[in-house]
C-alpha cells in the first residue's frame, strides 16, 4: 500500500526521506519518488521499481533541501509509471503532494480545474489534490484557509502530506494513517512510525478530519473547519525499531522462525482484557468474528474451538463481504476483528457497520496504536513485533494463540492449554529445513497444489494455500477433505500435487481415505501428520500434541514449504508481486 513520509528540520531531507521509504518496503509498492524544497523551489525525483533501484537511477537522495515528502505508490488510479508515480507537482510547480487512498470525486474536481486552466500530467486520482490545493492557495493566498477549502472539497478516503514553495508542510488525514514524529533535529510526517522510528520514539497520533501545518516555527494541528486542537506527544514502543532481517536471508524465514517465541507472548499481560472479552462473549445474543485473508482463517478456526470446546455459536464473517449483507447486527451483538495491521480498510468497514448497529468491538490486533484499536472497546496485542513480510506468518499464529486462550476462558480451562509444549514442538519442526527444501524443489515446476483438511484442520488448509499461492504464485486451493467427491477429484491426475493434513485425532481416518482415493488418480501426496503411512509420496513429520493444539503446529512446516518454493522460483517472498502488507484502501 502506499506509503507517505515527509521531514522538516536541520538535516538534509532526501537521505531521510529514502531510509525511511525503505523501512516501509514491506507495506508493498510499485514506484517510488521524492520532492525536497529548497532554494525557493521544488524538485522532483522519481521512478518506477524498488527503492533502492530508483534510488540508484535517479539518485533520489541526493536532492538537496531540508525540507522534502517521499512516497511509494501502490497503484490504484492509472499504470505503473514515472508519470504516475508521486509526488505529484500541481500544474504551476509551487507545490507538490504525495497521497494515500482514494479520492472518489477526482473526476468532477479534475474536469473543473482543466476548465479553470490547471493542467494534469498523470492518470492518478491524487494530482487532483495537488491542483485543487493549488487552486484554493491561488484564492486565498494563505496555506491553513487553502487546507480547510481542500479537504472540504475532497471526497474519499486519504492521507495527503503537501510541501509548498515557502518550505511548509501541510498534512491532512481522513480514514488513512498519518503519524506525526517529534525528533530533536526537526518533525517527521509518515504513514507508519517504521518511516522515522530510528529518529525519535515520541509520536503525536494525528485523529481523523485533522490537518497540520509544519514550518520552520513550530507545528499546528486543526480540525477540517480550522479549529486548532491539542494533542499530547507519546512514545512508541522502541521494539518496532527492531525491524531488520538480522542473519536471515529474507524476513519471511525471519518471522516464520520467530513462532517458537512469539506464541508465547501472544496476549501477554492482557488477563483483564481476556476476562472482559470472557464476559462479553458469554452474554452476547450474537457474537460475530472477523476479519480478511489469514485473519479471516484464524476466525474460521475460531469457529471450530467455540463450538467444539465452549459449545458457543459464533459466525465467522469475511470482512469485505459484511456490507453486503446487513442486518447482522444490533445491540446485543459482540463482534470480534481479528488483524495484523489493524488498518485494513474492508476491516475497518465491517466494524464500522456493526458500530454503527450498536454492537460491541473487540479487536485482535497486532499493532496497538492502529486505527482498529481506537474504534474498539478491547482489544488485545499479538506482541509478536513488527510482521515486514507480506505474507503473515507469525501473525496467524499469534491470532490463533490468543483465540485458544478465548475458548479456554469460556469453557473454565477444559482445553488444557500447554503453549510451553506448543513453542517446543514448533522448534523442533524448525530445527530441520532440509527435507522440506529438498520437496521444495520439485514444487517448482507445478503449477497446481491442492491442500486437504477436516473439520478445525479445513481452516489451516485454506491458510496453507493462501500461503502457497501469495509467494510461489502456483495455483493453490483448500478443501475440506468430504468435498473431494463432490467435484475436485475430477481434477486429480499425476500432474497434481496434494497436501493433507492429516495429525493423528478423530479426522485420521477419513482423511486418510481421501487420500487413498487421490492417490488412485495418479496425484503425489504430501502428509502432514505425526503418524506415517506408505499412501504419502513424501511425509513431513509433525510432533505429537493434544488434539486441540494442532492447528498451531501444522501451518508451521508449510509456511517453510511455501517460502523455499519461492527461493526455487527465484521470486521474492517478502514482497510477493501485486500485493500490499496493509490494505488500507478497499
Ligand atoms: C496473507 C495476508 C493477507 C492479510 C489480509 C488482512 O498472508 O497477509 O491476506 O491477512 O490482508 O490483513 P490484516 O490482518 O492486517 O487486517
Amino acid at each position: 500500500m502506499c506509503s507517505i513520509i515527509g521531514y522538516l528540520g536541520a538535516n538534509q531531507a532526501a537521505p531521510i526521506l529514502v531510509r525511511g521509504l525503505k523501512r516501509m518496503e514491506y507495506r508493498g509498492y510499485d514506484s517510488v519518488g521524492v520532492a525536497t524544497f529548497s532554494e525557493n523551489q521544488i524538485s522532483v525525483r522519481k521512478g518506477v521499481g524498488k527503492v533502492a533501484e530508483v534510488n540508484s537511477a535517479a539518485q533520489l537522495d541526493a536532492l538537496s533541501g531540508t525540507v522534502g515528502i517521499g512516497h511509494t505508490r501502490w497503484a490504484t488510479h492509472g499504470v505503473v509509471t514515472e508519470s504516475n508515480a508521486h509526488p505529484h507537482p500541481s500544474s504551476s510547480g509551487e507545490l507538490a503532494i504525495v497521497h494515500n487512498g482514494i479520492i472518489d470525486n477526482y473526476a468532477d474536481l479534475k474536469k473543473d480545474l482543466q476548465q479553470k486552466g490547471y493542467v494534469f500530467k498523470s492518470e492518478t486520482d491524487s494530482e487532483a489534490i495537488a491542483n485543487l490545493l493549488q487552486y484554493n492557495f491561488d484564492q486565498t493566498k494563505e496555506i491553513k484557509k487553502s487546507m480547510v477549502s481542500t479537504v472540504d472539497q475532497l471526497k474519499g478516503n486519504y492521507a495527503f502530506v503537501a510541501v509548498f514553495e515557502d518550505g511548509t508542510l501541510a498534512a491532512a488525514r481522513l480514514h488513512e494513517p498519518l503519524i506525526i514524529g517529534v525528533g530533536k533535529g526537526g518533525y517527521f510526517i509518515s504513514s507508519d512510525v517504521l518511516g522515522f522510528i530510528e529518529h525519535t520514539d515520541e509520536v503525536i497520533y494525528q485523529d481523523n478530519r485533522e490537518f497540520v501545518i509544519i514550518n520552520s516555527t513550530g507545528i499546528q494541528i486543526f480540525d477540517f473547519e480550522g479549529n486548532p486542537v491539542q494533542h499530547q506527544i507519546t512514545k512508541v514502543s522502541k521494539e518496532l525499531a527492531d525491524a531488520y532481517k538480522g542473519d536471515y536471508a529474507h524476513f519471511t524465514l525471519k518471522e516464520i522462525s520467530e513462532q517458537p517465541i512469539t506464541i508465547l507472548k501472544a496476549g501477554d499481560n492482557t488477563k483483564l482484557e481476556l476476562d472482559l472479552i470472557t464476559e462479553f462473549v458469554k452474554h452476547a445474543k450474537n457474537l460475530y468474528i472477523t476479519g480478511s485473508g489469514t485473519s479471516y482463517n484464524a476466525a474460521l478456526v475460531a469457529k471450530h474451538l467455540f463450538s467444539k470446546y465452549a459449545k458457543i455459536k459464533i459466525e465467522p464473517l469475511i470482512s469485505s463481504e459484511v456490507q453486503y449483507s446487513p442486518n447482522y447486527f444490533d445491540h446485543q451483538s459482540i463482534l470480534i476483528a481479528v488483524s495484523q495491521s489493524g488498518e485494513s480498510a474492508d476491516v475497518l468497514e465491517a466494524v464500522d457497520i456493526a458500530k454503527k448497529d450498536g454492537a460491541k468491538i473487540v479487536s485482535i490486533v497486532n499493532i496497538m496504536t492502529s486505527s482498529l484499536v481506537q474504534r474498539s472497546s478491547i482489544s488485545v496485542g499479538l506482541n509478536c513485533g513488527p510482521e515486514i513480510g507480506v505474507a503473515a506468518t507469525k501473525s496467524f499464529t499469534s491470532q490463533l494463540a490468543i483465540l485458544y486462550k478465548i475458548a479456554d476462558k469460556l469453557c473454565g480451562g477444559c482445553m488444557g492449554l500447554d503453549f510451553n509444549k506448543v513453542s517446543e514442538s514448533i522448534y523442533k519442526i524448525l530445527s530441520d529445513h532440509s527435507k522440506i527444501q529438498s520437496i521444495a524443489k520439485k514444487l517448482k515446476d507445478i503449477s497446481d497444489i491442492y491442500v486437504l483438511g477436516r473439520g478445525i484442520h479445513f481452516p489451516v488448509a485454506l491458510e496453507a494455500s493462501l500461503k502457497l499461492k501469495e509467494i510461489t504464485y502456483i495455483h493453490a486451493e483448500g478443501l475440506p477433505g468430504g468435498e473431494l467427491k463432490h467435484g475436485p477429484l475430477a481434477l486429480m491426475d499425476s500432474n497434481v500435487y496434494v497436501i493433507i493434513i492429516n495429525p493423528n485425532d478423530s479426522t485420521y481416518t477419513d482423511t486418510l481415505a481421501s487420500a487413498h482415493e487421490i492417490k488412485a488418480r495418479g496425484a503425489k501426496i504430501l502428509g502432514i501428520s505425526d503418524r506415517p503411512n506408505e499412501v504419502y509420496d513424501y511425509w513431513i513429520e509433525i510432533p505429537t500434541i493434544s488434539e486441540a493444539l494442532f492447528p498451531l503446529i501444522e501451518i508451521i512446516p508449510i509456511q517453510l514449504l511455501a517460502y523455499y518454493s519461492a527461493i526455487e522460483k527465484d521470486t521474492d517472498p517478502d514482497y510477493p508481486r501485486n500485493l500490499a502488507k496493509s490494505v488500507t484502501v478497499k
